[in-house]
């Protein structure tokens, strides 16, 4: 019903909508007043994290993007080895696993039936598993060794939205809280990411305040039948998920690339007025690949394509080559998928509207998939 909806036309619009509230509730209570993170309701003991020498992450679609953005911050902020894996492939390929493994199964619903299988797989193996998980009491973190809720609040559209932004947020408490545990070389960085943690919140909610010139975008692209999306290091997750979206609400051919690969194949799939979205990374930092991406959108540009850029604000080297440029606050690149994934929200949703599809139960999908 419309009350349901909080006065929106789809459950997918509210629930982007809540994305704000969503990400500060997954913080609430993790971060103490001295700007530690206390993650008591882990109930995995220091001691035994101490000594995991490897994570596997399992999981699917939206929640399988977070768990490859999780990589990237895993390794960095723990130096753990760190593998990111699809639910549905893991067991079949026979897995080293043993008890210093710590497997992370990340999943909305928490009863989807290929990232259960796994988890299972993991745990016959002598693996601890850690579940990421929106949905209390549920079959994956009730057969897990512990669990960390996102506390999104129940999500009803079939699209993934602020279930996926909790899932990131959790991924990098987990992060950094082994980061904390071991002590790694980071320490000050694990530090001050706690304190740009706290700050997404209201990040988010200005994205959220930017997004009409995006829906004007979506609705003139209509009628096209493919749009690509790139992106690198973390960008190249959001990048699916940014295809993952639109193929599933919008019933449009989408594919997301790591823009390092465009040179070995996709390019050629250019061609004049074809869409674009580049996810590109901040220019502090990791310099050299804002700058290799900068280079990505000039070579497509040249060969026809629309660009459709999103860039932090304040990152000029971009202007001359978008055709339509979308701004999202400055954040830490490992952090920069909690604000740029918004547009791409709202881009599909805008999308599927627009050629009549239904936004909250497209054809042929379920909220949980709960068959192998
Ligand atoms: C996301 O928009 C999808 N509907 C889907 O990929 C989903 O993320 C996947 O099925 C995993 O679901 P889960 O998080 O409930 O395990």
């Amino acid at each position: 019903s419309a009350a349901e909806k909080g006065g929106y036309d789809y459950f997918m619009l509210k629930e982007i909508a809540e994305q704000p509230k969503a990400v500060a509730d997954t913080l609430l209570g993790r971060i103490d007043a001295a700007g530690s993170l206390s993650l008591d309701e882990l109930r995995i003991p220091d001691s035994v994290l101490r000594e995991i020498d490897k994570i596997v992450i399992v999981a699917c679609g939206t929640a399988f993007h977070a768990g490859m953005i999780a990589k990237y911050a895993i390794e960095h902020w723990t130096r753990i080895a760190c593998e990111t894996e699809l639910a549905s492939e893991f067991r079949y390929r026979d897995p080293i696993l043993d008890p210093r493994t710590l497997v992370i199964a990340i999943s909305q619903s928490g009863e989807t039936m290929d990232t259960l299988m796994a988890l299972r797989h993991a745990r016959e193996q002598g693996a601890k598993v850690l579940a990421i998980c929106n949905t209390n009491g549920s079959t994956i973190p009730r057969e897990s060794d512990a669990v960390l809720y996102t506390h999104a609040g129940p999500e009803v559209a079939v699209a993934s939205t602020k279930a996926f932004l909790t899932q990131l947020v959790a991924c990098y408490l987990v992060a950094l809280y082994l980061g904390q545990v071991r002590g790694t070389k980071w320490g000050d960085e694990v530090r001050s990411m706690i304190r740009e943690l706290s700050a997404i919140s209201t990040q988010v909610e200005q994205v959220l305040g930017t997004m009409e010139p995006v829906r004007e975008l979506a609705r003139a692209l209509a009628d096209k039948d493919t749009v690509l999306f790139l992106g690198r290091h973390v960008g190249f997750p959001v990048a699916l998920e940014g295809a993952l979206k639109l193929k599933e609400l919008a019933y449009m051919h989408a594919e997301g690339f790591a823009a390092g690969e465009l040179k070995h194949g996709p390019i050629a799939l250019i061609e004049d007025d074809l869409p674009v979205v580049v996810v590109v990374p901040s220019p502090r930092g990791r310099s050299v690949l804002h700058d290799k991406i900068v280079s990505n959108i000039q070579e497509i540009r040249a060969r026809g394509a629309r660009t459709i850029v999103i860039a932090e604000e304040g990152d000029e080297a971009v202007v001359p080559y978008a055709d339509h440029l979308i701004r999202v606050p400055a954040t830490p690149t490992l952090l920069q998928p909690l604000v740029a994934t918004v547009p791409l929200q709202v881009f599909a949703c805008e999308l599927a509207t627009a050629r009549g599809n239904e936004v909250d139960q497209p054809r042929n999908l379920a909220k949980s998939v709960t068959v192998e």
